[in-house]
């Protein structure tokens, strides 16, 4: 849905979110919340569902879990539990393909440690499957999209595109190679990425997903009331993103995505395939980090992400910056 209508909606509930027991609530529009229970310990709390992203059942459900889990590791959590949505054309698919959706998201949220306590499925026209997910986290441990500090460099830890790829294959004009890497993409857990980055000084951490990276970048820029630079030639994409792109396969959402940063978005000189690009909607994408630039550094030696940008100091905005313009 529009980020503007969901944006005027929670605004007109914001006194919920007013009690010592939130210590992240939804007004800055973080990853995941966090409350603060009687012993000390700290809940994250989390919820995605998603429609098929992929031809293969086992493969979506996978995938949506991923999707879901990920929330929970851009906090800085480690997920415990969790319940299944599902909303389920009933009649008009096999109940074999349920079976398979249902495992693929069993054996991914079993690899990320997690356990299953059950669910609820509504009768739907449209089949949609995802997770609401709970986990734990220490009180000095929580990372949120609202530290980031000039001169901070932001690194990314999984290549864009997946929106884009995803709309090519629905129209059959996807190669196999390009959907290959952005499937194997979309079923990797955040969770190698958030416990190597726990040696680091870690200022402010978002994952990339449907807002695009420049929507999530957006989100962080004014939660951390700063500047963000994103250079469009380094952004990391799979195989044949750019060609899809040039061949007009972009979601409906990248165009809300681009209203909803409005006057935010500086992007003289980009060119539309990289606009394309820094606002494709992304389904399971990595963690964006902004962080020193000794641990970034690090993280790039150790192939666990890519350098994409810079936090600058001033008004919150994010600046796309191409080639030619970069200093
Ligand atoms: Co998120
Ligand atoms: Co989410």
């Amino acid at each position: 849905m529009s980020p503007e209508v969901l944006g005027r909606a929670t605004a007109s509930i914001q006194r919920h979110a007013d009690d010592d027991r939130v210590i992240v609530g939804f007004q800055n529009s973080d990853d995941a919340g966090v409350v603060r229970l009687e012993n000390g310990t700290c809940l994250v709390q989390t919820v995605d569902f998603l429609t098929p992203i992929a031809d293969d059942p086992y493969t979506y459900g996978a995938i949506a879990a991923a999707n879901a889990l990920s929330d929970v590791y851009a906090m800085g959590g480690e997920p415990v539990s969790a319940l299944n949505i599902l909303c389920w054309p009933q009649g008009d698919l096999d109940e074999s393909i349920l079976a398979a959706i249902l495992a693929g998201g069993l054996d991914k949220l079993t690899e990320a440690g997690a356990v299953l306590l059950g669910g609820h499925s509504v009768r739907d026209a449209e089949l949609k499957y995802g997770l609401a997910v709970t986990g734990v986290i220490g009180e000095q441990n929580i990372w949120t999209n609202s530290g980031a500090r000039p001169g901070d460099v932001l690194v990314l830890t999984k290549p864009l595109g997946t929106g884009i790829v995803s709309t090519a294959v629905k129209r059959e004009a996807c190669d196999s190679r390009t959907w290959d890497e952005a499937e194997a993409s979309m079923l990797e857990l955040n969770g190698a990425s958030a416990r190597r980055l726990a040696s680091c000084e870690v200022h402010a951490v978002t994952d990339v997903t449907g807002f695009g990276l420049a929507g999530h970048a957006w989100e962080m820029a004014k939660g951390s009331g700063v500047g963000v630079e994103l250079h469009v030639s380094d952004l990391p994409l799979f195989s044949n993103v750019r060609t899809l792109a040039a061949a007009g396969f972009v979601t409906g959402a990248a165009k809300a995505n681009r209203a909803y940063v409005g006057a935010g978005l500086q992007a003289e000189g980009v060119s539309e395939v990289d606009l394309a690009v820094a606002l494709d909607p992304q389904t399971s994408g990595g963690l964006l980090v902004a962080l020193p630039e000794r641990d970034a550094e690090g993280l790039v030696r150790d192939s666990r992400g890519w350098a994409v940008g810079r936090v600058l100091a001033g008004d919150p905005r994010v600046v796309l910056v191409s080639p030619v313009s970069a200093g």
